[in-house]
C-alpha cells in the first residue's frame, strides 16, 4: 500500500504546532512553538494574546516543519487540523491556515477533535489495540474514554468541575510557583512527605472526577496555617496534594479496567507527563497484566504530531470535510 503522509496543525491553546506523520504512526518532523513564557506573567493563558501569537507563528511553523521533513506540500496526502475544543480565536488561526493550504494545494481537509489527538499520541509509541481504555488528563480535560475500535469513543466519565491540570496549576499558584506549575509540583512531590491531610474528592463508584474541592482544601489549609503563624512546608503540601490526585485517579482507572474487562490502557494529555501518576498507572496495569502505553513526555502536552496521527485514521476512513467547516470552542468527543 502507498505510504500516506498527513500534515497536522494544532493551535487550540498556547502552542502553535505543525507536524508530518507517515501512516499514522511514524513521525517525520514536528515543530512546536510554545507561548508559555509570554503567558507566565499573567498567571495563565490570555486568549487574545494567544490568538495574536498564533497569527505571528503559524506560517513560520508550517514552513519549518516542511523544511525539516525535506518535503513539499505536493508530497502531502491530506491536512489534519484541530477544529475544537479550545480557545476559539486560537483554533481559528490553525483552521484558516489549514483551509488555505487545502484550497491552494487541492488537498483533503480533515478536522480532528483535540482529545482524539491526545489519545492518538499513543499511536506514535506503539499501534493502539482495541478495546482500550484511555485516561485523558490535561489542563482542560479529565476524561475516561472506552474505545472498542479506531475512532469510536465512548465517554465513561469526566470531571464535574475543574480539570486535573487546572487544579495542578491553581495549587501551584497558591504555593507560589509560576504558570504552568504542574511539572514543578510533580518534582516537589517526590521530595516531600505526605503529611497534610487532604480529602479524597468524589470518592464514589462513578467514573467521574471533581477537583475544585481539592483545590479549595489546599487554599484553605494554606490560609489557616498562615493565620496561625505556621510556615507551610511547600514540599510536603505538593506531596500530599499529588498523593490524593494519584489515589483518586488510580481508583477510577482500576474500576474501569475491571468493569470493562480492559486489555489495553493508555494515558494522554499534559498531566500524563506526571511521574507520580505514570508510576501508579504502570503498577496498576502490570498487576492487572494488561498492556499500556504513555506518550513520549514531549507529546503529552499540545502538539501537531498527535493531530496528524489521528488524522491518518480519519483520512483512511473517508472523514474528509468541506472547507466551510467552522471551529468549535466546545464539542463532545464522538
Ligand atoms: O495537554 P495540555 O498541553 O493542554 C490542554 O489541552 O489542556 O496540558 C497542559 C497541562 C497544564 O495544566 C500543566 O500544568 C500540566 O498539563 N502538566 C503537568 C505536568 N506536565 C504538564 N501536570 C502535572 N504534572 C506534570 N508533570
Ligand atoms: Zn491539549
Amino acid at each position: 500500500m502507498k505510504d500516506v503522509f498527513i500534515l497536522g496543525i494544532e493551535s487550540s491553546c498556547d502552542e502553535t504546532s505543525c507536524s508530518i506523520v507517515k501512516n499514522g504512526n511514524e513521525e517525520i518532523a514536528t515543530v512546536i512553538s510554545s507561548q508559555i513564557d509570554i503567558h507566565k506573567k499573567y498567571g495563565g493563558v490570555v486568549p487574545e494574546i494567544a490568538s495574536r501569537e498564533h497569527v505571528k507563528n503559524i506560517t513560520i511553523v508550517i514552513e519549518e516543519c516542511l523544511n525539516e521533513a525535506n518535503m513539499k506540500m505536493e508530497d502531502i496526502d491530506a491536512i489534519a487540523v484541530t477544529y475544537g475544543p479550545g480557545l476559539i480565536g486560537s483554533l481559528l488561526i490553525g483552521l484558516e491556515a489549514a483551509k488555505t493550504l487545502a484550497h491552494i494545494y487541492q488537498k483533503p481537509l480533515i478536522p480532528v477533535h483535540h482529545i482524539a489527538g491526545h489519545i492518538y499520541a499513543n499511536n506514535l509509541v506503539k499501534d493502539m489495540k482495541f478495546p482500550l481504555l484511555a485516561l485523558v488528563i490535561s489542563g482542560g480535560h479529565t476524561e475516561l474514554v472506552y474505545m472498542p475500535e479506531h475512532l469510536k469513543f465512548e465517554k465513561l466519565g469526566g470531571t464535574l468541575d475543574d480539570a486535573v491540570g487546572e487544579c495542578y496549576d491553581k495549587v501551584a499558584r497558591v504555593i507560589g510557583i509560576p504558570y504552568p506549575g504542574g511539572p514543578e509540583i510533580d518534582r516537589m512531590a517526590h521530595l516531600g512527605n505526605n503529611s497534610y491531610n487532604l480529602p479524597l474528592p468524589l470518592n464514589d463508584d462513578s467514573y467521574n472526577f471533581s477537583f475544585s474541592g481539592l483545590k479549595s482544601a489546599v487554599i484553605n489549609l494554606n490560609h489557616n496555617e498562615e493565620q496561625k503563624g505556621h510556615i507551610v512546608n511547600k514540599m510536603d503540601l505538593a506531596t500530599s496534594f499529588q498523593h490524593v490526585v494519584v489515589e483518586i485517579i488510580s481508583k477510577k482507572v482500576l474500576k474501569a479496567i475491571k468493569d470493562k474487562d480492559i486489555k489495553y490502557f493508555i494515558a494522554a494529555g499534559g498531566v500524563a507527563a506526571n511521574r507520580g501518576i505514570r508510576e501508579a498507572l504502570s503498577n496498576i496495569c502490570e498487576n492487572a497484566k494488561i498492556e499500556y502505553t504513555f506518550p513520549a513526555i514531549k507529546y503529552c502536552t499540545d502538539n501537531a504530531a498527535m493531530i496528524a496521527a489521528a488524522g491518518y485514521y480519519y483520512y483512511i476512513n473517508g472523514k474528509i470535510s468541506s472547507l466551510v467547516i467552522n471551529a468549535k470552542s466546545s464539542d463532545t468527543l464522538k
